[in-house]
């Protein structure tokens, strides 16, 4: 018998977690590593099955809105991982976490040592309460755990000098924290832009932040202050969901009725292979423009549509009563046709086909020009300041700041 077959199921299930985080190069250092070696994930998440709690790729959700969608949740190892990885924290440092659960609190207080400061914020005091308890039976009760809106809780219990690093867990549309950081230190951010998440590393430079990494990721969305409710339409009895953020208001049953009808079809002889990203696209399309936003339909629920692209976050382009989305087939030409999926453009409603012909351009535009090339570059402003315009790129003004995407 090996030693491995003789540790407890928890502690086998926490190494082979660890061992394939490392292997998708989420963990890439040895003290984020010897946290998740050591913290028991699955304290945190008592309602989950051994196996779910300790997948590397999957959250935990721990509690749902009326709605039934999530509110809470222990975020999924790898996007944790790749979060305190990019806060690049060392023994001693002072952390804010926005949005609490325990586990990714107790993960930072292994990092930061005896030495350190980890504070952890959340609206909701089901949340809080649990996550001080749970923190507390695994060691961690030094763990400062704070009701209250991020948007401001945090900062009466900002150390002097400011927090090394702040890592929000939670969708946010702005960013109310730069006045909390330290010099240098960096806030890791899932950033909502024109309905795209991204999160960020922002690193301060001069009178404004660099966006670094951002890296494609999905969290439930921020309530409070900072919550900007998004339209969102569901159509064919919940089988279908448009998103846009800001915009002028949506016919509800105008779009129904748009569903219903006649689709413009285009192909657009775009491509992609199986896996291959195309992330890049989205950044593309929300430059040039806003009227921009996400598809969704439920993929267990057939409503004689064509498939869109993506599951999550596929692209659409929708005005008050007509939308385009962008849907995929396998080429029916192609020298590796069934290696090869096609862009195609689906539009419905009275601008339907306007919009997919858009949409269709878009996508070609990409293609020819912007595909290749590197990312676009992000700096974070605040909402007074004056950055200038981009040549090629966006600004998305906020309440608070004003993020610049530019592309070179
Ligand atoms: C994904 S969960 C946090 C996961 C947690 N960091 C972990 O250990 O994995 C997001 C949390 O953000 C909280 N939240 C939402 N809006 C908030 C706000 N304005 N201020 C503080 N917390 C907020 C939610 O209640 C939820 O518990």
């Amino acid at each position: 018998m090996t030693t491995d077959a003789l540790l407890p199921d928890a502690a086998r299930l926490r190494a082979t977690m660890v061992a394939a985080l490392k292997e998708g190069a989420w963990i890439r250092s040895p003290w984020v590593e010897a946290a998740f070696a050591r913290v028991p994930r699955e304290r945190f998440a008592p309602e989950a099955p051994l196996a779910a709690a300790y997948s590397a790729q999957d959250a935990v959700v721990t509690k749902r809105g009326q709605d039934g969608r999530a509110t809470s949740s222990i975020s999924a190892p790898w996007l944790q991982a790749n979060m305190l990885e990019a806060a690049d924290l060392r023994p001693g440092a002072k952390v804010l976490e926005i949005g609490s659960g325990g586990y990714n609190a107790a993960l930072l207080a292994e990092i930061v040592g005896p030495d350190g400061l980890v504070v952890t914020v959340d609206i909701d005091s089901f949340v809080t309460e649990r996550a001080a308890r749970f923190l507390a039976e695994t060691g961690y009760a030094h763990v400062k755990v704070v009701l209250g809106d991020a948007e401001h809780a945090a900062d009466e219990h900002t150390p002097q000098g400011g927090f090394d690093a702040i890592i929000v867990t939670v969708g946010v549309y702005d960013v109310p924290w730069g006045h909390l950081l330290a010099p240098g230190g960096r806030m890791i951010v899932p950033l909502r832009f024109s309905t795209i998440s991204r999160s960020f590393t922002f690193v301060r430079d001069g009178d404004h932040f660099l966006g670094l990494n951002p890296t494609v990721c999905g969290f439930v969305p921020v309530q409070g202050a900072g919550k900007l409710p998004d339209q969102e339409p569901v159509l064919a009895n919940g089988a279908v969901r448009l998103t846009l953020e800001n915009g002028s208001p949506l016919d509800v049953a105008g779009l129904e009725q748009a569903l219903a009808g006649d689709r413009t079809e285009l192909w657009t002889g775009v491509t992609a292979g199986r896996g291959e990203p195309f992330d890049s696209m989205h950044l593309w399309i929300a430059t040039v423009d806003d009227r921009f936003g996400m598809f969704w339909q439920d993929p267990d629920r057939d409503c004689g549509i064509p498939r869109p692209a993506m599951r999550w976050y596929c692209p659409m382009l929708i005005t008050r009563d007509s939308f385009a989305y962008l849907t995929i087939r396998t080429p029916r030409n192609g020298e590796a046709a069934e290696q090869r999926w096609e862009f195609g453009t689906c539009g419905y409603g009275r601008a339907g086909a306007e919009l997919a012909h858009r949409l269709y351009d878009h996508v070609q535009t990409w293609d020819r020009h912007w595909r290749d090339h590197p990312l676009p570059t992000f700096t974070l402003h605040s909402a007074d300041a004056a950055p200038p315009a981009p040549a090629v790129g966006r600004i998305f003004r906020k309440r608070l700041t004003q993020l610049v995407m530019t592309w070179h």
